[in-house]
């Protein structure tokens, strides 16, 4: 695994529209978000190739999962396992939150074998000239000193 930094902004941009491709966003939007004060950007290698990520906002005593994201050719490998478990790694004390499409029933099922409970819901969260789904937001506390 290793920290990304603004100079992998289209390593991110590439794995995100593979496994996203609906909800793709440019390297340059990328590259802004990596830069901002308060993320933390890993990426997962498989050898040399990058096979996924996490990007992850902090502030004060909260977290958010912006986007993880394991390439369609390495996806029910472990990779978003062993990513999450790397920020849960660094997080200790933390509220973690996301949110996740209601239909998006990998993530969830990935998300829930971590322990994330749903707190609230955002109708119409996501909306694009095909899709209006709702979100749900997640959360998962996590206690000083467990550090998995
Ligand atoms: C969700 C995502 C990140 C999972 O990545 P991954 O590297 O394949 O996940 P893992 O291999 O670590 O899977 C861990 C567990 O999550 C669940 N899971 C992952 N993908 C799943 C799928 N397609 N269907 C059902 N459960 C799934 C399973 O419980 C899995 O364990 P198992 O393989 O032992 O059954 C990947 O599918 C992805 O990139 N999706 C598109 C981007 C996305 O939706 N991101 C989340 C935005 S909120």
């Amino acid at each position: 695994m290793i920290a990304a930094d603004p100079s992998h902004a289209g390593i991110l941009a590439a794995i995100h529209s593979a496994a996203m491709p609906e909800d793709a966003w440019s390297a340059e939007a990328w590259r802004s978000l990596v830069a901002t004060p308060g993320g933390r950007t890993r990426i997962a290698m498989d050898g040399a190739e990058p096979v996924g990520f996490l990007h992850l906002r902090c502030a004060g005593g909260e977290a958010e999962v912006v986007m993880i994201a394991t390439h369609p050719s390495a996806q029910r490998r472990g990779i978003a396992t062993a990513l999450l478990e790397d920020a849960l790694a660094a997080l200790d004390g933390v509220t973690l939150f996301l949110e996740v499409a209601e239909r998006n029933h990998a993530a969830r099922a990935l998300y829930a074998r971590f322990g994330f409970e749903p707190v609230g819901r955002r109708p119409g969260y996501y909306r694009t000239p095909s899709r209006r789904e709702d979100a749900l937001v997640l959360r998962l506390g996590i206690n000083p000193g467990q550090r998995r």
